[in-house]
């Protein structure tokens, strides 16, 4: 029987990375022959860096028009993306550059699918599955945190504020044209982000890692190297914010890690982590990667034994443990290692340490619209149901 399942793997995305690769946006916005940019960004860290002037000074000497939407917040919102959809189309912009991280970029891809809905309904529909998307606006990127990987991937993820829900849509015509990545943009990153960035990244290959089904040998190599990698210069950020060396490896891990190539050839991706952590982001607000964390270990013990196999590997391969007497013990040695290694950059391994303290009525509510966004069951490592949310949700409050 051929162990190695089908794949598409699709990364049209042009990368342009190192120091000062700012400078070449310019020629990058004009080669996709548009006319005007709806320039979409954060806070404020881009526009106190100074980035957001590099931006507009390059479109002004490319002669191309622009307006600009910031104010993208953490777990982006709805009711952004809908001022963006409206701002576009009043201005005729035919290209959303994101000037940010994971939010900035999944509320432009947001804004694509609403300008870009031949039906020019609402938007919420795509993420709800209502209706399936069939346009995006092109999307560019100069991205500033290493971390949710959407310059690459096909995602977007994106709260409704008023409900509390998040949930995330994909589809390849969101996908963005460029990303522009100069690791010095990261260095004004607070540790905790760049840490949560970094667990984020990891996140993203251990969802792939973690499957029954498929799997071969090279991409298994790619992402275990992948994790090794991004550990050791995870713990070299936390001690020298400006370490180019570190800040570039991290950032290119980012991209790899969920453009789809560390998941090539297994079955199915796992990706329940995800959907846990995308309630606490909804309900609580949670900074995605530390929300990763703090339910990682939970999730972890509570399905190893369906996927022995895999976290053995993960324990001797990425973890570099010293085998235990069994493969169970083994496995669990693994998950420990891990869980030392959140500790080590100040993550959290509990919804205690998050910083929350949920009660079994919202876990009740979590767990039920979790399994909604998951299609009635989630998982690859072990098939989890409504009540295992639960039940993962509870152990990850009163157990740890
Ligand atoms: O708003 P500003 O002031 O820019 O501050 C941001 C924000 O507070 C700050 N920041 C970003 N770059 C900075 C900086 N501060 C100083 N210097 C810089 N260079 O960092 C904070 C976090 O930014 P955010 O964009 O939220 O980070 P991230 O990239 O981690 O994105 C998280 C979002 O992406 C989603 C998450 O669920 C979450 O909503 N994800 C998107 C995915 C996708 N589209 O493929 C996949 C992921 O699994 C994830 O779900
Ligand atoms: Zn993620």
């Amino acid at each position: 029987m051929i162990k190695t399942a089908n794949f598409d793997f699709y990364a049209p995305t042009k990368v342009v990375f190192g120091k000062g690769s700012v400078d070449r946006l310019g020629a990058l916005v004009k080669a996709q022959g548009c006319s005007k940019v709806l320039i979409h960004y954060g806070g404020k860290s881009a526009l106190k860096s100074g980035l957001i002037d590099r931006v507009r000074a390059a479109l002004d000497a490319e002669g191309i028009g622009h307006v600009s939407l910031g104010g993208v917040v953490p777990n982006p919102h709805l009711g952004l993306v809908y001022e963006g959809i409206e701002l576009g189309k009043k201005e005729g912009v035919d290209f959303i550059l994101a000037v940010g991280g994971g939010s900035v970029i999944d509320s432009a891809k947001g804004i694509g699918y609403g300008i870009a809905d031949p039906e020019q309904g609402d938007v919420w529909d795509f993420y709800v599955k209502k209706r399936k998307s069939t346009a995006c606006l092109p999307v560019g990127v100069v991205l500033t945190i290493a971390a949710a990987g959407s310059e690459m991937s096909n995602d977007s993820v994106v709260t409704n504020e008023k409900t509390g829900i998040k949930r995330g849509h994909g589809n390849d015509v969101s996908r963005a044209k460029f990303a522009v990545m100069d690791p010095e943009l990261t260095m004004t990153l607070p540790d905790y982000q760049s840490m949560s960035g970094c667990t984020d990244i990891m996140m993203h290959t251990m969802e792939r890692y973690f499957t029954n089904g498929g799997n071969m040998e090279l991409t298994d190599s790619i992402a275990e190297g992948l994790l090794r990698t991004v550990k050791k210069y995870t713990q070299i950020i936390h001690a020298e914010p400006d370490n180019y060396e570190a800040r570039a490896e991290v950032m290119w891990a980012g991209s790899l890690s969920h453009n789809g190539l560390t998941g090539c050839g297994a079955a199915e991706r796992d990706f329940a982590s995800h959907i846990l952590e995308h309630e606490l982001g909804g309900m609580f607000d949670v900074t995605h990667g530390a929300g990763l964390a703090a339910i990682w270990g939970t999730w972890a013990r509570y399905v190893y034994k369906d996927c022995l196999d895999r976290f053995v590997k993960f324990a001797v391969n990425v973890m570099e443990v010293t085998p235990g007497a069994t493969d169970e013990e083994t496995a669990l040695k693994g998950i420990e290692a891990m869980e030392d290694f959140y500790r080590s950059i100040g993550m959290p391994t509990s919804i205690h340490e998050l910083g929350i303290d949920y009660t079994d009525e919202q876990i009740e509510i979590m767990a039920h619209n979790a399994i909604i966004a998951s299609g009635g069951k989630r998982g690859s490592a072990k098939v989890l149901y409504e009540d295992d949310f639960v039940k993962i949700y509870k152990a990850a409050r009163d157990d740890r």
